[in-house]
């Protein structure tokens, strides 16, 4: 495959629809991403990255757990997330936490802007139209994405930039969904219907829906070592776990409507069956899995 600094286009949206969605999807997984970042050996003075970090959830998790002797960047490409994530920073005192806005690829960075930004810690602020990587770019004790690989036509070129991020001996964590799996009961068919249709789209454009399965490969290919894995599947908290699809469908609707594999009527019609699943408090589904692999670099 030919290398391209054009990322894919995100699909799921950068407005505040799609920010509501990236926090339900942090409701239903904040407490397996919290074990797993702990798992990781994550502590107090660690200087972290999280790569694809949308509108920081987790960027600011980590920004509390390493407290003010350490420092987290997020890293994202759209702009609106990272005013969000900014936003909610200042709002939590987290003057630790600074946001960068940057392809994946390439993890140049075109802006620095956080709260109490400091010039010991963080990387330099920088000058227009040059690249500002840290000035010692392997100093990351930790580096981490949650849900950025799927969506990418070149995972392991992303992963490779990331792991070039952490010092020798540090940990790049990951993780990512995998569409098989998903369970209902009593079955629910529009569940499978919008799984299907999320699976074609993201396809479509690039991505593979079922990459945490390929997770730990991937790893061992970009050259990191101790590669270590799980997966969860949270069924609880039961409301976000459901509403956390019909979000997701109408995220994707121009997406899916622009490849032609549903109007924007069934879209509609399927988002409202899959609330009136969410709805039912009967019914019992499960969350995407997600593969969590912890890895170091040597
Ligand atoms: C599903 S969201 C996950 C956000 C966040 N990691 C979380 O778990 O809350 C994926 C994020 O990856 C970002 N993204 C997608 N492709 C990217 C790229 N090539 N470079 C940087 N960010 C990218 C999107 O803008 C989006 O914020």
């Amino acid at each position: 495959m030919v290398s391209s600094n054009v990322a894919p286009r995100y699909l799921l949206g950068n407005d505040a629809v799609a920010a509501k969605r990236l926090r339900v999807l942090d409701e239903v997984y904040h407490s397996t991403t919290v074990a797993l970042l702990e798992r990781a050996g994550l502590r107090t003075g660690w200087r972290c990255a999280d790569i694809g970090c949308g509108t920081g959830l987790v960027t600011l998790t980590m920004a509390e757990r390493v407290g003010a002797t350490g420092s987290v960047v997020g890293v994202d490409q759209v702009q609106f997330f990272l005013d969000a994530a900014r936003e909610q920073a200042t709002e939590h005192g987290l003057a630790n936490a600074s946001f960068v806005c940057s392809n994946a690829y390439e993890l140049a960075v075109s802006e620095v802007w956080s709260p109490g930004f400091s010039r010991q810690r963080q990387w330099e602020p920088a000058k227009a139209g040059t690249p500002n990587l840290p000035e010692q770019p392997a100093s990351f004790d930790l580096v981490y994405a949650r849900c950025l690989l799927s969506h990418l036509n070149e995972p392991l070129r992303a992963l490779q930039a990331m792991a070039a991020l952490a010092r020798p001996g540090g940990s790049v964590v990951i993780e990512d969904i995998d569409c098989g799996g998903v369970f209902a009961h009593p079955d629910v068919p529009v569940l499978m219907r919008h799984l299907d249709l999320y699976q074609r789209v993201m396809r479509l454009n690039g991505g593979d829906p079922l990459i945490g399965r390929k997770l730990p490969r991937l790893c061992r290919k970009a050259g990191l070592s101790d590669v270590r894995y799980a997966t969860v599947r949270p069924i609880e908290p039961a409301e976000p776990v459901k509403r956390l699809y019909p979000l997701t469908l109408a995220c994707l609707k121009p997406a899916i409507v622009e490849a032609a594999l549903a109007t924007g009527h069934e879209i509609d019609a399927l988002v409202a069956e899959l609330n009136a699943m969410a709805d039912d408090p009967a019914t019992t589904v499960s969350s995407c899995p997600m593969v969590q692999v912890w890895a170091r670099k040597s």
